[in-house]
């Protein structure tokens, strides 16, 4: 078949902007053909760009050539269409549509492109595997719930640009092509042609430059850019993500949490017309674990994990007894109006639980005459009062007692306390509730290296008053780091820095870095800490986390235009793929 060119014509409108005030115009529309119905005579199109749908009307009584040419279209061609707005047909309006007053009278068509079969309906009406969705990416995009996604991500990107103009941060390039920086995850690493046999890394995060600007007195900082992590993939982690990533000079930790705070208050009023109150909570890590079982507490409900170790100490129950003896505990959560779960429920919930490595739980139900649980013939009537009383619970509840090491029961009471959140429905669509999470430990002991390793990045300060214990017991040293948390996710980090040469020096010792180790990989870092680095602080936000809470979207994959899949692969290229042995030799690379 002859292909058209757009020849002389113009685009008057897009297919989403013709309305009454238009009738009797003649336009030209150029767009996709996103359905077609013919009845003969005349025959409907619905023309579809990224600004909506417009119907056209090819009516053989005014322009037969055109009708006739019609007749062959197939969804997904690509058209252009001269022809005169009109409204339509008393009773056909369609008030779901903003063209849905009008149709275009086609005067002349122009036909830019056939297509094959597309592998899937681009109308959605048939759903396709995410991995053929992934391969036809381009084909999927044209599809309105993940167009309006990325739409949705620019506006976000560009408010918050704006922000940050606004309050005086400079965007500021970092390299791609640069050394490791310890994030805690594989580094992606690219071969050097000039220097053969050495290599860059991708950078995990900005940190070391960002750092090196506020030496270089830029005071604040701010990308939006993009980064590298070889690390297992899940549903809110991609190996190439975006963040929002700030630093700032002379601050402390409450001026960057200012800093943020501000900026979601605007972003969420201009996008989503939803008021954040300022300040946002603030938690400890020590009491976010104790208290909801996670260091990403979602606090839009209640469910607190209580400690009953003191009540169930001489309870008589040789389960709780011996954990408590072996210097364990027994925590609980009560469930509200969870007495309803079947039994089956509790066998799932209880899988949860064992999956996560503890034993699993107890439960009991508290009934209007008494409990309903195997408890009840080993803890006696004065002692499952005072648990209800702790609990607070009301008939009808459902409490659950994990037994275990302080770590797996918080852990274990904390992946509960999540899932029954979504089998009650307990939290609503559209609800946003931040909390800064504080005072992370500084280092935790890695048991397979056998070293001390940093939980944030080893830039980042440990508390004033902790500093004494860097030498004898690192592990209980509080770092000045904070979290920022939306409904149960993390969706940014960041920390007051070391500035101070000597203590970043004995902060790379206590890592297990030798004198050589760290002159070779943080040399550079070290002097520049030693010409006048001023105090500093920042954060790095998960931008593309953002974006999923924002638009609802269940993952990452859903608000990045080309994502990776779940084995890393660019599913639209094939990427990574096999190199030519020249390509290798040239690098001075051979294959194993
Ligand atoms: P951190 O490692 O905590 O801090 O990263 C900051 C935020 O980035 C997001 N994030 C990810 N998002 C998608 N996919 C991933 N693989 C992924 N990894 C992290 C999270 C996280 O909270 N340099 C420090 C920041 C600083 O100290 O200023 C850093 O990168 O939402």
């Amino acid at each position: 078949m002859d292909i058209d060119t757009i020849g002389d014509w113009k685009r008057t409108n897009n297919c989403g902007s013709l309305g009454r005030d238009d009738i009797d115009r003649e336009v030209v529309l150029m767009g996709w053909v996103n359905r077609r119905r013919d009845l003969g005579k005349l025959i409907f199109i619905d023309l579809r760009d990224r600004f909506g749908l417009t119907q056209i009307v090819f009516d053989e009584a005014i322009d037969k050539i055109s009708h006739a040419k019609a007749g062959i279209l197939r969804n997904e061609w690509v058209i252009g269409v001269k022809g005169q707005v009109m409204p339509r047909l008393a009773g056909q309006e369609n008030p779901d549509m903003p063209t849905g007053d009008i149709e275009v009278k086609v005067k002349e068509l122009r036909i830019f492109n056939e297509t094959n079969i597309p592998p899937f309906q681009v109308d959605g009406k048939i759903d396709a595997s995410e991995s053929l969705r992934l391969k036809y990416r381009y084909l999927e995009l044209r599809r309105p719930a993940l167009f309006h996604n990325l739409v949705m991500r620019h506006r976000i990107a560009l408010c918050i640009r704006n922000f940050l103009n606004s309050a005086g941060f400079l965007e500021v390039e970092t390299p791609f092509l640069t050394k490791s920086t310890p994030e805690g995850a594989r580094d992606y690493l690219v071969p050097s042609r000039i220097s053969r046999g050495s290599f860059y890394a991708l950078p995990q995060s900005p940190q070391l430059f960002k750092q090196l600007i506020m030496m270089a007195g830029f005071d604040r900082y701010f990308q939006i850019v993009r980064c590298f992590r070889d690390e297992d993939l899940r549903a809110d982690r991609q190996p190439e993500f975006t963040q929002v990533d700030l630093e700032l000079s002379f601050v402390d930790e409450r001026e960057v949490m200012d800093v943020i705070e501000g900026m979601m208050a605007d972003l969420f009023a201009k996008i989503l017309d939803h008021s954040v109150s300022t300040p946002f909570p603030v938690i400890e890590y020590n009491n976010a674990v104790n208290q909801y079982g996670s260091d990403s507490p979602d606090i839009r409900f209640g469910m607190e994990l209580m400690d009953l170790s003191d009540l169930l100490r001489s309870s008589g129950f040789r389960v709780f007894k011996e954990v408590i003896e072996q210097e364990g505990v027994v925590k609980a959560i009560n469930v509200e109006k969870g007495a309803s779960f079947s039994r089956k429920e509790l066998d799932e919930l209880n899988s949860i639980v064992s999956n996560s490595g503890a034993r699993g739980f107890f439960w009991a139900k508290v009934k209007s005459d008494g409990w309903q649980s195997t408890l009840n013939k080993f803890l006696a009537p004065d002692i499952r009062s005072a648990v209800e009383q702790r609990l607070d619970t009301k008939e009808g509840d459902l409490i659950l007692f994990v037994p275990d090491k302080l770590q797996t029961a918080n852990e274990a009471l904390g992946l509960l306390r999540t899932e029954i959140s979504k089998r009650l429905s307990l939290v609503k669509d559209e609800t946003y509730s931040f909390v800064w999470v504080t005072r992370f430990p500084l280092l935790e002991y890695d048991s397979v290296e056998e070293r001390y390793v940093a939980i944030h990045h080893p830039f980042t300060s440990p508390l004033e008053e902790d500093i004494p214990l860097l030498t004898e017991k690192p592990e209980a040293v509080s770092a000045r780091s904070y979290d920022l948390v939306l409904n149960g996710a993390e969706i940014g980090g960041g920390s007051v820095r070391i500035h101070n040469t000597e203590l970043q020096n004995q902060i790379f010792r206590i890592l297990g870095l030798g004198k050589e180790e760290i002159k070779e990989k943080f040399g550079f870092f070290l002097e520049a800490l030693s010409y006048g680095a001023p105090p500093h602080a920042g954060i790095a936000l998960g931008f593309d986390r953002l974006v999923a809470i924002m638009t609802g979207a269940e993952s990452l994959r859903d608000v990045i235009a080309f994502p990776k899949t779940q084995r890393a692969t660019c599913a639209v290229t094939d990427a990574p793929s096999k190199v030519k042995d020249d390509q290798l030799a040239e690098l001075g690379i051979s294959l194993l």
